[in-house]
């Protein structure tokens, strides 16, 4: 028979992401319409190795599900990575008679919530990251406002862009995944885009954008993953350098393409959540809480084909690693041959996807 949940604990943790208010407001009052109440540590793992965990009403999470970042407040808590730092946060889950915790955020926080149920707290994982990157979810909480935010700003550089005949080059977040940059580039009419999913050829990238110039295109856009940190104010050099190069050899100074830098970095994290963020949010939150009530731990919960689903907080991470190329010696060991195929199968996909949607956005972006 499943424990009986008296009491439980939800959490934020690593990069803030908009949305994260309204999965905490959904989990708190999906929690006490059951009968459980609900306490939250104060900055991640954090509140839980220094004691503060603070208890959580439906009041306490009115007026949130509108707000940004996240009211709980996050960290990025080393201490919980060693052994000494997770003892202090089981003694703290046991001092307020935790049954379970609910842990919002990206791999990082996974990995933690996974340490605590292997330690023998149920845990279950909510994707909350503008990143994307949660491989087994075709959406986290936090991906559709950052790309809200980086279109809106976008669109008042192609303004400017347009008047006086320049090209901003535009690095945005989101780690080592392009989804942000890739759907944006799309979202915006850029030129070009640079993503580490795909191949990016830059002479023919500064090719295009001459050509285009002949033909009298004025404004140019192109969206830089902040995977390459170095190329995005590189490429502006170039082009601008480029072009300069060849009006003055042509004598015609409409070839010349000024370009500008623009690096979003942290105003992407911000900003009013989107509907679909606060929806997802709320669905994962109340699903987070019927899972661990129900007995379950481990889990993730996750997105498909618009259907709210769970799967194993391990399996995600091989997953992850294997469609990012990062999986170490034995990680797959505990996983059967039908299962790392399932994971094939999943990242084929998943990469086909990307790969198609490349492919339309360079087809039109000209
Ligand atoms: O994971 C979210 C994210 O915003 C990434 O896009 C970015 O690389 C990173 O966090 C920045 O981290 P920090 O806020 O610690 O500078």
């Amino acid at each position: 028979m499943a424990q009986k949940f008296r009491k439980i604990c939800v959490l934020t943790s690593g990069g803030d992401a908009p949305g994260m208010n309204a999965a905490v407001r959904a989990v708190v009052r999906a929690a006490n319409a059951r009968g459980v109440e609900v306490m939250a540590s104060v900055g991640g793992y954090r509140g839980m190795i220094h004691d503060e965990l603070i208890p959580m009403t439906n009041r306490d999470v009115s007026n949130k599900i509108q707000l940004s970042g996240t009211f709980i407040y996050s960290d990025r808590c080393l201490e919980f990575k060693e052994e000494a730092g997770m003892q202090k946060a089981i003694a703290t889950l046991k001092k307020h008679e935790i049954d379970g915790v609910i842990a919002i955020g990206g791999d990082g926080t996974f990995r933690g919530a996974t340490d605590l149920s292997m330690r023998g707290i149920p845990t279950i994982g909510i994707p909350g990251t503008i990143d994307n990157d949660i491989t087994a979810s075709d959406n986290t909480i936090g991906f559709n406002t950052a790309m809200q935010s980086v279109v809106y700003d976008v669109d008042k550089l192609h303004d400017t862009c347009e008047s006086h005949a320049r090209c901003n080059v535009v690095e945005v977040m989101g780690r080592g995944a392009g989804d942000i940059t890739l759907n944006t580039a799309i979202a915006t009419g850029a030129v070009a885009c640079v993503i580490p999913e795909c191949p990016f050829d830059e002479d023919a990238c500064i090719e295009k954008i001459i050509r285009l110039r002949r033909e009298g295109k004025r404004g140019f856009i192109i969206i830089v993953s902040e995977a390459f940190p170095t190329l995005g104010q590189e490429l502006t050099k170039k082009i601008n350098d480029t072009t300069k190069e060849l009006a003055e050899k042509e004598g015609n100074d409409r070839l010349w393409v000024e370009t500008k830098f623009c690096r979003m970095a942290h105003i992407v994290r911000g900003g009013t959540p989107t509907l679909s963020d606060r929806v997802l949010a709320t669905k994962m939150g109340v699903r987070a809480v019927e899972e661990l009530l129900a007995g379950n731990s481990d889990l993730v919960v996750v997105e498909r084909a618009g259907e709210i689903t769970t799967c194993g907080i391990g399996w995600s991470q091989v997953l992850d690693r294997k469609y990012k190329g990062t999986l170490k010696p034995g990680m797959t060991d505990k996983y059967s041959a039908e299962e790392l195929a399932e994971m094939d199968k999943f990242i084929e996909a998943k990469k086909a996807e990307f790969a198609a949607t490349y492919a339309m956005f360079n087809e039109l972006a000209n």
